[in-house]
């Protein structure tokens, strides 16, 4: 008995020996390879593990954001103290800040940096109203990832964009920066910008992290006016503003950014409805939030936080998550947690949530960038091949009289004048990353790299973009007098659109109408090309010119895009994503309007319009011309009647008819013809951009699903009410070609 009692003791001391040492390998590697460091471990586990190593000032710091590294941030990073930096550019520069973190700070969390790469990062595509007007959402897709890989290889981990605000006032000057009026076509491109940026793998180091901007309701701002209120209604937020927001999330976006308006009466970066109600609540959203630039110390002068620490507070419980350039959390959240004022749970969230996208991202396995290997990438031919095919079909032929468009490239003589001819820095547009100027193609050079060795091209100034002398007028008007025709280029410089660039007028700058009127007085034909960052009000140009090529900001390729256009090597297929008003008179003018209770009659006075002008828009939503012609035919729409929780499949034949292959923009637009509360009298809700040679016949299918029937009703419920639905089928929101209907027969 003894020797076995002895066997049992000296038994179960080895056992407890065995997980003793097991445990303290365990401990050890649990130091020498923590969970967080494991990639092999969950990320939420990863998430986890890090959140319990982490004191609250660390916690704190990776909610800070700030611009461009100077030595004094170097104790801050040490220190565990910095979340992530914007505006530090170039992978030698990155790195070196990277190093600090990873290599002297105590839990090496990695900095996550951020760059506006909007419409390109070298490579600087045409401005994202232009990519819009392409209708082609898979050519913005792999624009986006062309972005992608330039701006990483310079050591850019995330990009503040897809900016996705809805704007229907073409004062404000940000319009340039998104997807125009319509929720549909821009949550469509709001999608395939997050693809673009994020790839297949957000975890693969030549993707970028989205950033959906800026949330909510930025674009309604009143006056259009920039970073003024936003009075918005629960029912429009719903139903307008939201929607691209959502599909960038519904894309899989890491990350939003809040915006500077108060949206009726609530700031958006103190907007716990919107931030957290909407977004994570309704959305289940698990990315995080950054504010816009001092967004949150701007909750001040709002009058919506007393002081700083109000502000943090306000800001973190609504829901943003990190603060850029704000100092506002670095300097409030630790005494606000000590004194009780926030729970610290709401930090834990906060944090998590950036911690969640650092993994996604990769950037603890990957928080290097491999020098030089940015010198083959930037520019290549690839890419300026690409931004060359979004230039033209970005292009939107706005009118062809006589078909003086295309022309011949043996043209016996041209003048091309005016203060964007021969210009490269204003091609670029607004937002232009790190392009620059000298890589732009000017229009001039596009046209001389295009015709033949015979044809004189005579060019001049004419004036400047914005100012009041004529003095080169009269060259101008003696290039014109001698040349088979004229290529009038003019517009907005770069700087009149973009963050709080907003114009109380819509003209041509300076003195840029009155040379194109003195050319129009020698009687040579004339086509206007109109570059440009917003909708302008060119009635008179419209009226008087026989061609006008809407060109807006077209980036590097701007020159060699729309000389392939001027020329015919590609048959223009821009369609607008914004109405051009013919005044500022009738701002805000947007297609999906609603049909009011006296909807206008041209020849009934007692009707919505103007005693002054036509109430229509200059050039409507959809709108633009090619140089063959398309024919519909052959409308069907099955079921004609159906449950509210089933499909209706719609097809349509479409035909060229002219002499030379073409792209049309089938258009699909629904008008519910009552409801709970009042509907748009049309809404897109399908567009398909088909290439037809002459002659040849496609029949295009569409599928409208409850999901594109649904609206918020006067509950605010998202649902489909049963009803009449109009369907009309056309080449613009104006020039419907078939209609249609189909019931709603209530909930099967
Ligand atoms: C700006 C803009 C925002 C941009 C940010 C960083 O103020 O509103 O769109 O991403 O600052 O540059």
């Amino acid at each position: 008995m003894k020797r076995k009692g002895y066997l049992d003791f000296f038994g179960k001391l080895a056992v407890i020996f065995i997980i003793l040492a097991s445990l303290t390998s365990m401990g050890q590697s649990n130091i020498k390879n923590p969970i967080y460091l494991n990639p092999d471990q969950p990320i939420e586990k990863r998430v986890k593990d890090l959140l319990t190593r982490m004191t609250l000032e660390e916690k704190i710091g990776q909610m800070c954001q700030f611009s461009v590294f100077t030595e004094k941030y170097g104790k801050l990073v040490k220190g565990g103290k910095v979340g992530s930096f914007l505006n530090v550019l170039g992978a030698e520069n990155t790195n070196k800040i990277q190093r600090i973190a990873l290599e002297q700070s105590r839990l090496k969390i990695p900095l996550i940096f951020g760059f506006d790469v909007i419409h390109g990062y070298r490579t600087i595509f045409p401005i994202p109203l232009a990519e819009a007007a392409t209708w082609n959402p898979q050519l913005v897709e792999k624009a986006a990832s062309i972005s992608a890989l330039e701006a990483t290889s310079a050591g850019i981990d995330w990009t503040f964009a897809p900016m996705v605000d809805i704007a229907r006032d073409p004062r404000w000057g940000r319009i340039a920066e998104g997807f125009g009026e319509d929720p549909y076509l821009a949550s469509v491109f709001s999608a395939a910008k997050v693809r673009g940026f994020q790839g297949k793998e957000l975890s693969n180091p030549f993707t970028l992290v989205a950033c959906l901007k800026h949330f909510v309701a930025y674009g309604a701002a009143e006056g259009g006016r920039d970073y003024n209120t936003s009075e918005v209604s629960e029912r429009t937020l719903r139903n307008v503003y939201l929607p691209p927001f959502k599909a960038g999330v519904e894309a899989g976006a890491g990350t939003l950014m809040s915006a500077f308006n108060e949206i009726s009466g609530i700031p958006a970066s103190g907007n716990r409805h919107t931030l957290t109600e909407i977004l994570r609540d309704e959305w289940k959203f698990d990315g995080f939030v950054v504010s816009d630039w001092g967004s949150i110390a701007e909750l001040i002068p709002h009058g919506f936080a007393e002081d700083s620490a109000h502000a943090a507070k306000e800001a973190v419980i609504a829901g943003v998550d990190m603060d850029m350039e704000g100092r506002i959390y670095i300097s409030n959240l630790l005494q606000l947690v000590k004194d009780g004022k926030i729970p610290e749970e709401v930090i834990d969230k906060a944090v998590s949530r950036i911690l969640r996208i650092k993994f996604r991202a990769g950037l603890f396995e990957h928080p290097y960038t491999k020098i030089d290997q940015s010198k083959s990438i930037m520019l290549c031919k690839e890419h300026l091949q690409t931004a060359r095919e979004e230039v033209r079909e970005s292009l939107v032929l706005l009118k062809n009289e006589g078909n003086l468009l295309p022309l011949r490239k043996d043209i016996k003589s041209l003048a091309v004048i005016g203060p964007l001819a021969d210009n490269q820095a204003d091609l670029l547009g607004t937002w232009a990353g790190r392009g620059v100027a000298e890589d732009v193609v000017p229009i001039i050079k596009g046209i001389r790299n295009k015709v033949s060795g015979a044809t004189k091209v005579y060019y001049a100034k004419g004036c400047n973009i914005d100012d009041t002398s004529t003095n080169g007028f009269d060259e101008a008007l003696n290039i014109a007098r001698k040349a088979a025709m004229v290529l009038l280029v003019v517009g907005e410089s770069a700087d009149m659109s973009g963050e709080a660039h907003s114009r109380a007028f819509l003209d041509l700058p300076g003195v840029q109408k009155d040379l194109i009127q003195a050319i129009y007085t020698t009687g040579t034909p004339t086509i206007v090309l109109i570059l440009t960052g917003r909708p302008l009000s060119i009635s008179w140009v419209k009226k008087n010119i026989k061609a006008i090529l809407l060109c807006w900001h077209p980036g590097v390729q701007g020159g060699n895009g729309i000389a392939d256009v001027l020329f015919g090597d590609y048959n223009p297929s821009g369609r607008l994503p914004v109405s051009f008003p013919r005044t500022i008179g009738q701002i805000p003018i947007y297609y999906n309007h609603k049909n009011t209770g006296r909807p206008p009659k041209e020849n009934i006075r007692w009707t919505s319009k103007y005693i002054d002008i036509p109430w229509t828009p200059l050039f409507p939503f959809g709108y633009g011309e090619s140089y063959t012609s398309f024919e519909y035919s052959n409308l069907q729409i099955k079921p004609k009647e159906t449950g509210s929780n089933k499909e209706i499949r719609v097809s349509v034949d479409v035909k060229n008819t002219g002499d030379r292959r073409g792209e049309e923009v089938v258009q699909l637009y629904i008008h519910d013809l009552f409801g709970s509360v009042t509907r748009p009298v049309k809404e897109l809700k399908g567009f398909k951009k088909i290439s037809l040679k002459p002659g040849e016949k496609k029949t295009v299918n569409f599928i409208i699903t409850p999901e594109k029937l649904a609206f918020y009703d006067r509950n605010m419920n998202f649902v489909v009410e049963p009803g009449t639905f109009d369907v009309m089928v056309g080449k613009s929101s104006e020039n419907i070609q078939l209609t249609g209907s189909f019931e709603i027969i209530g909930d099967q």
